[in-house]
């Protein structure tokens, strides 16, 4: 039998809060801006393609060890990665995977929080009816005109961390769940009406073609959609971890993985669905960059009826859907000082939080005063702006990295018998996934690595 063991921070009420919560943490701007913009950069079909091979045979495998690594470690990643090792008569060295997701989730939160300003600002260029009637070039240079502007994207960008801050340090578990129950179907409901308005447009055919239609991808492509997958289930970094250790030992992690997943991938597939016969209908570039959604919708916003109201919905319920994200980036980190430093919540949150603010910086200078600055790595990237260096790191290399380790961690360090007794489900499928994390991961990672620096 496992040890009992209890988290200090609390747990779940429920199973369903918890498939909640890890929704809420999966489905944010990764689902409804980076997806598009990356399959639009890397030529549709195929990319898409890879990316839902790597949801299936890495994304879940993996989500199902963090939760089952969480679940059982009952603290912040670091201190369950500690304690798993020891338990397992291993080297305690695998804390460095702790660290590195706590790395990882400060990196991506500072430049996630500047394009959740972006939506913020949205939710009110909208309201004031700025886009009624617009052109292509008109919503091209409303985005121009607020990039460009680092004052404007500075204030969004602090109100979107303290909103953030002020979550985390009342302990996620309140707030998230109203959050997440009711603003997550709404979300979807008004994703589906933008789709229908997508049918519309006499573009819809092509939309999909370009989604579903394989093409030609190259190995950076492949590791962009891996990367992605990754990112999108907010995998790689403890995240789904630490929610792991908040879940009692009951329940199934199966099909808790699956259902997050597949709601996870949902979102993405509307939001492709309804972003790209737009692109095609007005016609603007696929590979327009990270501004494709905020150029493209706010179209269909200025043309459909009632698209005032419809726009201002959306982009709130976006902010929000990138709030219960950026909350989860940030909660092994304040568990860790919890623990370790005897922090209060909001001292550590407050801390924290200021770190990631300073950070932010960076990326709301990367897309103005810093556009031309940009730094290559030999055969790793190249040219790549402060924001764009950040987001390769973390999504393509650290994340893939995290996951690698995870994988080899449930699956090699750990006792077969230690992980049956968490992944209690039917013993075919028990099989299946420690094949899937003792040899395919692994191997997958690797060659994907390999592949992007050309090395096969
Ligand atoms: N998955 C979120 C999204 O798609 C982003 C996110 C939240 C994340 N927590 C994470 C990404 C942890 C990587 C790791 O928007």
């Amino acid at each position: 039998m496992a040890e009992q063991r209890i988290s200090i921070h609390g747990q779940w009420t429920n199973r369903t809060v918890f498939i909640l919560a890890a929704t809420g943490s999966a489905v944010g701007l990764g689902n409804i801006w980076k997806f598009p913009y990356i399959t639009g950069e890397n030529g549709g079909g195929t990319f898409v393609l890879v990316y839902l091979l790597c949801i299936a045979l890495i994304g879940i495998p993996i989500m199902m060890a963090e939760i089952m690594l969480g679940r059982r470690g009952k603290q912040s990643p670091i201190n369950t990665m500690l304690t798993l090792a020891r338990g397992e008569g291993r080297n305690p060295g695998w804390v460095w995977l702790g660290w590195m997701g706590v790395l990882a989730g400060f990196l991506i939160l500072s430049y996630y929080s500047v394009i959740a300003g972006w939506a913020m600002s949205y939710v009110f260029r909208i309201s004031g009816g700025m886009f009624l009637g617009v052109t292509a070039d008109g919503a091209n240079r409303i985005f121009t005109d607020l990039v460009t502007d680092p004052e404007r994207l500075l204030a969004w960008h602090t109100i979107f961390m303290v909103i953030t801050m002020m979550v985390v340090a009342r302990g996620v578990k309140q707030g998230l769940e109203k959050a997440v129950t009711y603003l997550m179907p709404a979300l979807f409901a008004l994703l589906i009406v933008i789709v229908i308005y997508a049918m519309t447009t006499g573009y819809f055919m092509e939309g999909l073609r370009f989604l579903f239609t394989p093409g030609t991808i190259d190995g950076k492509g492949i590791l962009i959609a891996m990367g992605h997958a990754f990112f999108t289930l907010s995998l790689g970094m403890g995240a789904i971890m630490v929610y792991g250790s908040y879940l009692s030992d009951e329940h199934s992690i199966t099909q808790a993985s699956m259902l997050i997943a597949l709601a996870d991938t949902v979102v993405a597939l509307l939001a492709g669905m309804a972003i790209f016969p737009i692109v095609f209908a007005y016609g603007l570039e696929p590979g327009a960059g990270p501004g494709l959604i905020f150029r493209t919708l706010p179209i269909a916003f200025g043309h459909m009826p009632g698209g005032t109201m419809v726009g201002v919905l959306f982009f709130t319920l976006l902010v929000f859907a990138a709030w219960t994200s950026a909350i989860s980036l940030i909660e092994p980190a304040v568990a860790y000082l919890v623990e370790n430093k005897g922090l209060s919540r909001i001292y550590a949150s407050v801390w924290i939080g200021a770190f990631t603010w300073f950070v932010g910086l960076g990326t709301v200078l990367s897309f103005n005063l810093w556009k031309d600055k940009t730094l290559t790595i030999p055969y790793v990237f190249e040219d790549l702006t402060f924001f764009d260096t950040l987001d390769y790191l973390t999504a393509n290399i650290m994340l893939p990295l995290g996951g690698l380790f995870i994988a080899l961690f449930a699956g090699w360090v750990m006792r077969k018998e230690s992980t049956s007794e968490e992944i209690d489900t039917h013993p075919i499928i028990f099989k299946i996934w420690r094949f899937l994390v003792r040899f395919i991961t692994p191997v997958a990672v690797i060659v994907v690595f390999l592949k992007a620096v050309g090395a096969i």
